[in-house]
């Protein structure tokens, strides 16, 4: 079994794969988030992408989830105000979580950042508690760094 650095470096190349050529946002962000939630087998993979002053459901893999979510409310409107990466070990310690599904026990949510603006959200839940550490965050903000350059393609 490869260490959690390793798996997301090959999940970095593989993204890469996937969305090269490929200029549909919908597309390469669906992909995307199939290949993370294979990868290490997560509860709910998915994105939120701002419109306006809310976040709004984008591709995802797993349960039926919310589909709009305010500035500043719950833990992805959080890591869009703060503009970066949020740990939640117990989601149940975090006020103002918005529980979608009644499994989700720990999240984490990385921010997609191009000049400063954030784009939209990639947000994962588990079932277990304390799923996500530093490494998870590292290796997450690398694909949303990837994925931000093809936001720029139709904005
Ligand atoms: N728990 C999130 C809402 C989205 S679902 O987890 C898919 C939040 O508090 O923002």
């Amino acid at each position: 079994m490869s260490s959690k650095s390793e798996q997301y470096e090959l999940l970095a190349r593989q993204v890469a794969s996937l969305t090269e050529g490929e200029t549909d946002l919908t597309a390469n962000l669906a992909n995307t988030a199939a290949a993370i939630h294979q990868a290490f087998g997560f509860w709910w993979t998915g994105f939120y992408l701002v419109q306006g002053e809310q976040l709004v459901l984008g591709p995802f893999q797993g349960p039926v989830a919310c589909t709009r979510i305010p500035f500043g409310r719950g833990v992805c409107g959080t890591a869009w105000q703060r503009r970066e990466t949020v740990i939640v070990p117990d989601v149940e310690e975090f006020p103002g979580h918005i529980a979608c599904s009644s499994a989700s026990r720990s999240e984490i949510v990385v921010p997609i950042l191009r000049d400063g603006e954030v784009l939209g959200v990639l947000d994962i839940d588990s079932r277990e508690l304390a799923t996500f550490d530093n490494e998870d965050a590292a290796g997450l903000e690398t694909i949303a760094a990837q994925l931000s350059s093809l936001f720029s393609s139709i904005k």
